[in-house]
C-alpha cells in the first residue's frame, strides 16, 4: 500500500520505517528541511537501537523516501497517518493540538479522491471528531474516512514493538476503512497480534487509559517501596510476587526514582485534562501525577540523609541521566530535578551516560560529563546508580573508587544488598 506518514518524530519515522519493511511505499514528510536532508543522507535524528539498519535497506530499495513537498506525499498516498507532536500546553494539563490541526486544514485543499486520514499521535478523545469537523466538506463527499489508530511504542524497543505488539487498535465505524487497515496490519497481526476495531472515540480513550494505569502501576510499587524499605521488606520479592497473579502481571511493577519520558507525564496530565473538560474526576490518576513528582525530592532527601546533611564539597557520580536505558531522551528524567538540587547544595557532580553528554546540564553549575565509567567514579563520595544501562550491570566500584568507603545509591535495584554488604560496600537500594 501506499502511505504517508506526516511528522518524522520518534512515532512518525519508526512507524513509516516499519510499514516500508513490510512492504508498502512509505513516504515521510517534514517541514523541517534539515531533518529531511538528513534522512535523505541516512542520518538518523533520533536515539532508536536497530532503526539504522532497516531505514537504509528500505530507502536503498525505493519503498521509504522522504520529503518537505506534502501535497505531493498526500495525492500519491492512499492512507495519510498524522504523526506530529501534541505537547503538552505551557501552563496547563491540555495537550497541544494546533500541529494536529494545522495539518488538518492543509489537507482539506489538497484532497481529491478517497483517502483514509489516522491519527497516529496520541490526541485526546474527541480529536478525531474535531478533524472530521474541519475535512467536514470532504467527509459529505466520502472522500475521507478519519481513524485513530494509536502507537504503543516503547523508546528504546520502538521496532519491538512495532513488529510483535499486544494488539493493533483501530478506531472507526468505516466498513471500508477497516477493512483497508485490516489488511495493511495482515503481515503483524497474523503473527499473535489481535486486531480490535472499536469506535474512533474508544481507540482515542485506550491510548490514554494504557498509559495512565502503567503510570499507577509504576507509582503503586514507588509507593508501595517506600513502607518496604520501612518494614524491612524487598520489594523485588513482592513484585515478583505480586506479578506471579496472572490479573496483576509481572511487568511494569520494578521500583525506581521515577516514571519520567515524553509520555507517561504528558500522557496523565492530559487525560486529567479531558476528564475535567467533561465534568469527571479521575482522582487515582490525580494522585499519581502528583506522587510521581515529589518521589523525586523524597529520593533527595534520601541522598541527604546518606550524606548525613553533609553536600559541600562532596562528589556525587551519577551513572545513567536518560529516563529509561537504550534512548537518549533527558524528558522529564528524574535526574534532572535531582542534579539541579544537589548542584545548589554545592556537591560536585559528575555523570557518565552511554548516550552521551546532556545539553540541559551545560547550564548547571558543579555538574561535569565523565567519557567513562573510571572517571566518573573515581574518589567518589556517593555513587548513585540512576538509569539501568547494561554497561552498569557488573562493575567493580572498589577497583572503580578506589576509597576505603564505597557508597553506592542503586536507584534501579541492579546489584544484590547481600553481595555488596559483603564487598563491606555502604549499599542503598529501593524499597530495600
Ligand atoms: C511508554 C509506554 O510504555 C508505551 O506503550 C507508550 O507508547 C509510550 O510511553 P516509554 O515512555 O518509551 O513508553 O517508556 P517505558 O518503558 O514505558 O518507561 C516509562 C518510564 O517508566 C521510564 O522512566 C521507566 O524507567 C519507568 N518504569 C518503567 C519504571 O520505573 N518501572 C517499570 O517497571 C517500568
Amino acid at each position: 500500500m501506499k502511505l504517508c506518514m506526516i511528522g518524522t518524530g520518534y512515532v512518525g519515522l519508526v512507524s513509516g520505517v516499519c510499514f516500508s519493511d513490510l512492504g508498502n511505499n512509505v513516504v515521510c514528510v517534514d517541514k523541517d528541511k534539515e531533518k529531511i536532508n538528513s534522512l535523505n543522507n541516512g542520518i538518523i535524528p533520533i536515539y532508536e537501537p536497530g532503526l539504522e539498519e532497516i531505514l537504509k535497506r528500505n530507502f536503498k530499495a525505493s519503498r521509504l523516501t522522504f520529503t518537505t513537498d506534502l501535497k505531493k506525499a498526500v495525492s500519491n498516498s492512499d492512507i495519510i497517518f498524522i504523526c506530529v507532536g501534541t505537547p503538552t500546553k505551557k501552563k496547563s494539563n491540555s495537550a497541544d493540538l494546533k500541529y494536529v490541526f494545522a495539518v488538518a486544514h492543509k489537507l482539506k485543499k489538497i484532497i481529491s479522491k478517497y483517502k483514509i486520514i489516522i491519527t497516529k499521535s496520541t490526541v485526546p478523545v474527541t480529536t478525531g471528531d474535531k478533524i472530521e469537523k474541519i475535512l467536514n466538506n470532504l467527509k459529505k463527499k466520502k472522500l475521507i474516512d478519519v481513524v485513530s489508530n494509536p502507537e504503543f511504542l516503547r523508546e528504546g524497543e520502538a521496532i519491538r514493538d512495532f513488529v510483535y505488539p499486544d494488539r493493533v487498535i483501530i478506531g472507526t465505524d468505516s466498513k471500508k476503512a477497516n477493512r483497508i487497515l485490516r489488511s495493511l496490519y495482515l503481515p503483524i497481526i497474523k503473527k499473535t497480534s489481535r486486531y480490535f476495531n472499536t469506535s474512533r472515540r474508544g481507540a482515542e480513550m485506550i491510548k490514554y487509559a494504557s498509559n495512565a494505569f502503567l503510570a499507577t502501576k509504576i507509582s503503586y510499587i514507588n509507593e508501595l517501596a517506600n513502607l518496604c524499605e520501612k518494614t524491612g521488606v524487598d520489594v523485588k520479592d513482592v513484585s515478583f510476587g505480586m506479578g506471579l497473579d496472572q490479573r496483576i502481571g509481572e511487568r511494569f511493577l520494578r521500583a525506581g526514582p521515577a516514571y519520567g519520558g515524553s509520555c507517561f507525564p504528558k500522557d496523565t496530565r492530559a487525560l486529567i485534562d479531558t476528564a475535567n473538560q467533561f465534568k469527571t474526576s479521575l482522582s487515582i490518576v490525580k494522585s499519581v501525577v502528583k506522587s510521581n513528582s515529589q518521589r523525586k525530592f523524597l529520593l533527595t532527601n534520601k541522598v541527604e540523609k546518606i550524606l548525613k546533611r553533609k553536600f559541600k564539597n562532596k562528589t556525587i557520580t551519577f551513572l545513567g541521566v536518560t529516563f529509561k536505558p537504550n534512548t537518549d531522551d533527558m524528558r522529564e528524567a528524574s535526574s534532572i530535578p535531582m542534579i539541579n538540587f544537589l548542584s545548589k547544595k554545592s556537591c560536585k557532580i559528575r555523570y557518565y551516560d552511554p548516550s552521551g553528554e546532556k545539553k540541559v546540564f551545560k547550564k548547571i553549575k558543579n555538574v561535569k560529563f565523565c567519557k567513562n565509567i573510571s572517571s566518573a567514579c573515581l574518589k567518589s563520595d556517593l555513587i548513585i546508580i540512576h538509569t539501568e544501562w547494561n554497561d552498569f550491570k557488573f562493575l567493580n566500584f572498589k577497583h572503580l573508587v578506589r576509597k576505603k568507603n564505597v557508597v553506592i545509591y542503586d536507584m534501579r535495584n541492579i546489584y544484590s544488598p547481600t553481595k555488596m554488604r559483603k564487598m563491606k560496600i555502604k549499599y542503598f537500594g529501593i524499597g530495600r
